[in-house]
């Protein structure tokens, strides 16, 4: 199948970035890029395009992923010309030289995020920066924090935390019927909270820097520097989407439906859990010596004609 053409499930969260890979490849193409760095490969959905897309461009892909999953060791042993690196973003990014463009999906909390931008800043301060690129910018994680691996963040810069609690759109804290998260901050907003937060932190103290943010599938930031070679080419390919009032309302819908058919799927499984009670209760009765007798007895209440019958409880059971 051709890069940027692979079919996301709809019923899924559409939580990889190869949902927005023709605008992320646009991009790349746009700086001529070279080499590709990817933090938080995960399963590697976007991985695999990126691969197939700088395959006929000569173009290097790295992924980076501290717990690789086997989809991406899998995908690594197929592809000998992907960089696996099984570590974290921070680590990568302090021994590692720069890519032309790095693409951050990994940890989305407000520590993590701006201990990278921190180390992107120092190791290459103004033009130099490469392209960066961002997942999740949006909501849920905008402006509330969410953990891989709470003890990798020192406790001290971490948010008050949850534990396997739902998230929806406009409640500053939880919601049994929301988006289910592992980990993540126990209220939405405030300081240093945040994938977005840490980007305008990170921006606050460097003038020159712009950012695009396309608000679609969780949002999609791009990053660069005014005087960047290539920056006004990154402009022409990204400024049309950027924080685009349509895509921000189809965006709004989408995770409305998203956390509304969370709220239904537990409903479900609550309403399987009381339906399996009761046919467990109508199986005991079923065979039970007492079942026989009341059968019998409310023949006779009623001159021949049971209120209820094995028959009649059974096919209730078999259908
Ligand atoms: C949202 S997924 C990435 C999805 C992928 N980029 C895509 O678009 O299909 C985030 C991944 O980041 C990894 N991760 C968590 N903490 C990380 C860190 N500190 N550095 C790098 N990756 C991290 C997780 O193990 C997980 O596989």
């Amino acid at each position: 199948m051709a890069p940027g053409k692979r079919v996301t499930d709809p019923l899924q969260w559409g939580y990889s970035l190869s949902n927005v890979f023709e605008l992320l490849s646009g991009c790349l193409e746009a700086i001529e890029t070279k080499t590709v760095l990817e933090i938080g490969s995960y399963k590697g959905e976007l991985t695999v395009e990126l691969l197939e897309w700088a395959q006929t461009r000569g173009v290097k892909v790295a992924g980076v992923d501290p717990l690789p999953p086997d989809e991406l060791e899998a995908l690594a042993k197929a592809h000998p010309e992907l960089e696996l690196l099984r570590q974290t973003g921070q680590e990568v990014l302090r021994e590692r030289e720069f890519d032309d463009a790095i693409i951050i999906d990994g940890d989305h909390n407000y520590y993590t995020l701006s201990e990278e931008l921190k180390i992107i800043g120092e190791r290459a301060p103004g033009a130099g920066m490469p392209l960066l690129m961002f997942h999740d910018v949006c909501w849920p994680h905008a402006r509330r924090d969410t953990y891989y691996e709470p003890d990798r963040i020192p406790e001290d810069q971490r948010q008050p935390l949850v534990h396997n609690e739902g998230i929806a759109p406009g409640i500053k804290g939880t919601a049994e019927w929301g988006l289910p998260f592992v980990w993540a901050a126990a209220e939405e907003g405030g300081e240093k909270n945040g994938t977005m937060t840490a980007i305008e932190d990170f921006l606050a103290e460097r003038p020159g820097i712009q950012l695009a943010v396309v608000p679609a599938f969780f949002g999609f930031g791009v990053m660069w520097h005014r005087d960047a070679p290539w920056a006004s080419a990154v402009e022409r390919v990204i400024a049309p989407y950027d924080r685009h009032p349509v895509l921000e309302r189809m965006e709004g819908n989408r995770v409305e439906h998203l956390v509304a058919g969370q709220a239904r799927a537990r409903q479900l499984v609550k309403l399987e859990e009381k339906v399996a009670k009761q046919e467990d209760l109508l199986r005991r009765l079923l065979g039970s010596s007492a079942f026989t007798a009341a059968e019998k007895l409310s023949g006779l209440k009623q001159r021949g004609k049971p209120l209820f019958t094995r028959e009649e409880v059974q096919s209730l059971l078999d259908e």
